[in-house]
């Protein structure tokens, strides 16, 4: 949505357009720059990208002895090579040789957009390659858009957002990979010669076994706070691929759509538009390439990037499919006593002809079971004000299942080959909508305004999607375009999206996918915010959201306080530990609190209060990750700064419980040096106070020395060491 604004600003506002079709052009970022060759006729070159230029260094950038990239390499006149773009042309031929027509920069509010249009030499086949330079965060988003003006159609056999020439060194790649319940592992591995590929295939959810984002760390092993990193992120909902090709002197780094079995028929006259790649460089290591993504995220890209969200308790965990009025009711009284502004009812509150009991029926039957809820949704949007608080409810508007109306009445509308026996998934009976059908978007869409239509104070949707396209075949699509099912499907998702977004600005909307299977930034410019995961383990939270911060910021990350033993891991934890977890991220509640002791409730009630305290350096701050849990150190620690360096939290995590251990200092980071901070420990058990508390220290000394943490440490009233924790509030004096 934020896209289209900026589109019609940039039509509405445009500041300046030239034409210029030769010499080198500067695109610049306010720390970052990319220079391209555009001489007419030729192809387009990339010279440069990095920190930016002095001007005696541009102007001798040629001399450098780099040699200069296509910036975006074509089948055919170089068949050894990897390329960005395959095409069959209508005539059969496979070479596709491209030659600069015209550049132009359009002036938007805070970003400029060059377009740099080739043709190729004997077909009247067109590629521009964009790019978008912000002129406040350091981020460029290229993307391409290829157009067919030749007699019949042509193919489209790879169509990469984007291209990157990396000077081949001791250069490694940091990038996320996983599965259900243990998203976002960190990988960081030297490029060696050969090819790495990171992809996605499961059609509908991107992220829960890798990741369509990278870091590149150029000077060797991976640091979080020093060395020169490029970042990368693809912004697409979808299959992707990820090339990196190490290869001589160079990694050519590549990213798009992932063409695999999604070749695509381009008719004549149609453009193919593709998903934008954001990339960024920084010389502070990885974490300072993060601060790069949060900030042009939070701005540019998330849904209500620049507004607080609000604590609240979600009730799968709590009671699963057992929704009922009185105990959806006590949930919400609950949470309003602990001080929480919001209650989300998950799964199980619907279906009249096949009310949903578990997990394998009446997805797309969303009425109210009447037997769960008597009085509907309305009576529960009412007892959330009554409570002083909102109300929020789950669908998964993306799915059926062979027990529904739904499927009943539109058995065509579901994505599998229609002349085989149908691939279902979860609960054995889940199927997946038929996403580029104009009658499922519609569907979808209304799935979202009937409920808010009705329900006009519903603050908060939770929008789930458990299951990828598993039987390749599409109702609605002609034959000749089974291949387009992939993409289809996500113009769908987008469309609707839009719709939804175009009527219901302000509606908080998470983006779940089976827990984390929908991280990206392909989404985001939608949705609120995404769960992380459907493990709640504060252990392995600390991993998961580590990993997952490397590109998407705290108010972007759903972390949940859960019961023990852990519904996943079956870990016991002590409460602290897990609210000293979750207050790293957008902090919510996943438990049943009627199961909690009164001393827990309080502990909750205190925690949530001090979170409403630092929730702006949280959800607004810049990110330090100081120590790495996957380093097997026995523990991990991050803090968080806000922009004027005035606040800042910070977080120390054990990882392992052994009896003595001992624990270096950790260096904090991104202080003023010359700020003294009081220190103040929030969720503070320990009726022994750290010695630092309510002690002043200069930004110098905490991030020269840093402040020692105890070898033994309280965490509930019991019991001493344990998986314990500790997160301090520094306030400048
Ligand atoms: C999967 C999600 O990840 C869970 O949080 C929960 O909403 C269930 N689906 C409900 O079926």
């Amino acid at each position: 949505m934020k896209r289209i604004l900026l589109i019609t600003l940039c039509l509405l506002v445009s500041l300046a357009c030239m034409a210029q079709t030769k010499g080198p052009i500067r695109l610049q970022t306010p720390s970052t720059e990319l220079v391209l060759n555009a001489w007419e006729g030729r192809d387009l070159q990339i010279a440069y990208f990095g920190a930016r230029l002095s001007d005696v260094d541009f102007q001798n950038l040629r001399h450098s002895g780099v040699r200069s990239h296509s910036a975006y390499p074509s089948y055919g006149n170089w068949c050894a090579g990897e390329t960005a773009l395959g095409v069959t042309h209508a005539n059969g031929s496979l070479v596709t040789d491209l030659g600069i027509v015209s550049v132009e920069t359009v002036q938007e509010e805070n970003a400029s957009v060059t377009r740099i249009r080739m043709k190729e030499k004997l077909f009247p086949f067109y590629v521009t390659v964009c790019y978008r330079v912000y002129n406040d965060v350091d981020m460029i988003e290229t993307w391409s858009e290829i157009e067919n003006q030749e007699k019949k159609p042509v193919t489209l056999t790879r169509f990469d957002s984007g291209f990157l020439p990396v000077s081949y060194g001791n250069t490694w790649v940091s990038h996320l990979y996983g599965n259900w319940a243990n998203e976002g592992r960190v990988a960081q591995e030297p490029l060696e010669q050969g090819m790495k590929v990171i992809k996605n295939k499961d059609g509908a959810r991107n992220s829960h076994s890798a990741h369509a984002e990278v870091m590149l760390s150029l000077d060797g092993k991976p640091q979080e706070n020093a060395g020169r990193v490029i970042g990368a992120a693809l912004c697409y909902s979808g299959n992707y691929e990820i090339r990196i090709d190490t290869e001589g002197e160079w990694h050519r780094f590549f990213a798009g759509i992932n063409p695999d079995n999604s070749y695509y028929k381009l008719e004549k006259g149609e453009t193919f538009i593709t998903p934008a790649l954001a990339i960024t460089y920084s010389n502070e290591g990885l974490s300072g390439a993060s601060r790069n993504f949060h900030r042009w995220g939070r701005k540019y890209m998330l849904a209500n990037g620049d507004k607080e969200r609000k604590i609240l308790l979600n009730s799968w965990e709590g009671v699963y499919f057992n929704i009922n009025e009185p105990g959806m009711d006590k949930m919400m009284e609950d949470i309003a006593y602990m001080g929480g502004e919001l209650f989300v009812m998950d799964d199980g509150w619907f279906g009249e002809k096949y009310p949903r009991l578990t997990d394998n029926s009446s997805l797309g039957d969303w009425k109210v079971d009447r037997n769960k809820l008597p009085n509907g949704i309305g009576w529960l949007v009412e007892q959330a004000d009554k409570h002083g608080i909102r109300f929020g409810i789950w669908i998964e508007p993306e799915m059926t299942n062979t027990t529904s109306e739904l499927y009943e009445k539109h058995p065509d509308w579901v994505v599998n080959d229609p002349e085989r026996h149908l691939s279902t998934g979860r609960g054995g009976t889940q199927l997946v909508l038929d996403l580029g059908n104009p009658e499922v978007q519609d569907f979808v869409f209304s799935i979202v305004d009937d409920l808010m239509t009705e329900n006009p104070k519903i603050d908060y949707i939770k929008w789930d999607a458990n299951m990828g396209i598993q039987s390749h075949g599409s109702h609605y699509l002609t034959m000749d375009k089974q291949s387009h099912l992939y993409i289809e499907y996500h113009r769908g998702f987008a469309k609707v999206c839009e719709r939804i977004r175009a009527k219901y600005p302000d509606l908080t909307i998470q983006a779940c996918a089976s827990g984390g299977g929908r991280a990206n930034w392909g989404v985001l410019p939608w949705f609120d915010e995404f769960w992380v995961s459907d493990n709640t383990d504060a252990l392995q939270r600390i991993h998961m959201q580590w990993g997952t911060s490397y590109f998407f910021p705290a108010i972007t990350m759903a972390s949940h306080i859960s019961a023990t033993p852990n519904h996943t891991v079956f870990r016991t934890t002590s409460l602290k530990y897990r609210i000293d977890v979750a207050m790293s991220g957008r902090l919510g509640m996943e438990i049943q609190p009627r199961n909690m002791t009164q001393e827990e409730r309080d502990l909750c009630r205190k925690a949530i209060a001090e979170y409403k305290e630092i929730r702006p350096v949280v959800q607004f701050g810049d990110i330090y990750r100081l120590k790495s849990p996957f380093e097997g150190e026995p523990f991990a620690s991050m803090m968080y700064c806000s922009p004027e360096k005035d606040k800042a939290v910070f977080y120390w995590w054990k990882t392992e419980t052994f009896h003595g251990q001992h624990f270096p200092k950790v260096k904090m980071a991104g202080l003023d040096p010359d700020k003294v901070y009081k220190v103040r420990e929030l969720n503070r058990i320990d009726r022994r106070p750290l010695s630092c508390e309510g002690k002043t220290f200069t930004g110098r000394f905490l991030m020269e020395t840093g402040l020692a943490m105890p070898m033994k440490h309280i965490v509930d009233y019991n019991r001493q060491d344990d998986w314990s924790s500790r997160v301090l509030y520094l306030e400048a004096q």
